[in-house]
């Protein structure tokens, strides 16, 4: 990321929210909007410019999930683990997903290529369990095929699946 760029953006997005009342969360808001997550360096920028305590910033990023204080992934994996698809198996699909992808949840892996998150129901309980990559859902799923589901997408990246030892063919 352009550091200059960003300070640019800050300065600007503070300058417009500064007189006004609720700005930390509204300034917040359009930095995660903007990047997708917050980075630390704007937290740093942010206190100095609103003269509000790091600590205050943090405090507000960590009590809202909707904050992410890492990038996000290039693909997001949601697992659901709503009562249906928890009672199907989705207990083992997530720690299958954790095992090859070597994340927990709310991490990205350190390509950058996979977001994991949990869901409480994705509202497709027919299919249990169930998983949601990007705005694809996978119904019905045994925990065999969440590496030929993530092969998928580590192909049209060029890459291999992490945790593996070598390329795996791609179903869907
Ligand atoms: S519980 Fe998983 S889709 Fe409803």
């Amino acid at each position: 990321m352009d550091r200059e760029k960003l300070k640019a953006d800050i300065k600007e997005i503070v300058e417009e929210w500064k007189t006004k009342e609720g700005n930390l969360i509204m300034i917040l808001h359009k930095i995660e909007n903007r990047y997708g997550y917050v980075p630390r360096e704007v937290s740093f920028e942010i206190s100095k410019l609103l003269d509000v305590p790091l600590a205050r910033i943090y405090e507000v990023i960590t009590f809202y999930n909707y904050f992410k204080l890492e990038p996000p992934g290039k693909h997001t994996v949601a697992v659901c683990m709503g009562t249906a698809c928890y009672l199907k198996g989705g207990a083992e699909l997530l720690s299958e997903l954790e095992h090859i992808l070597g994340v927990k949840e709310d991490e990205t892996t350190k390509d950058g290529l996979f977001h994991l998150e949990i869901v409480r129901c994705l509202g497709c309980c027919g299919l249990a369990p169930v998983i949601k990559i990007d705005g694809k859902v996978f119904g019905e799923l045994k925990k065999n095929d969440i590496i030929d589901i993530l092969s998928h997408y580590t192909k049209q990246n060029g890459q291999m699946v992490s945790g593996v030892g070598s390329e795996v063919s791609g179903k869907p």
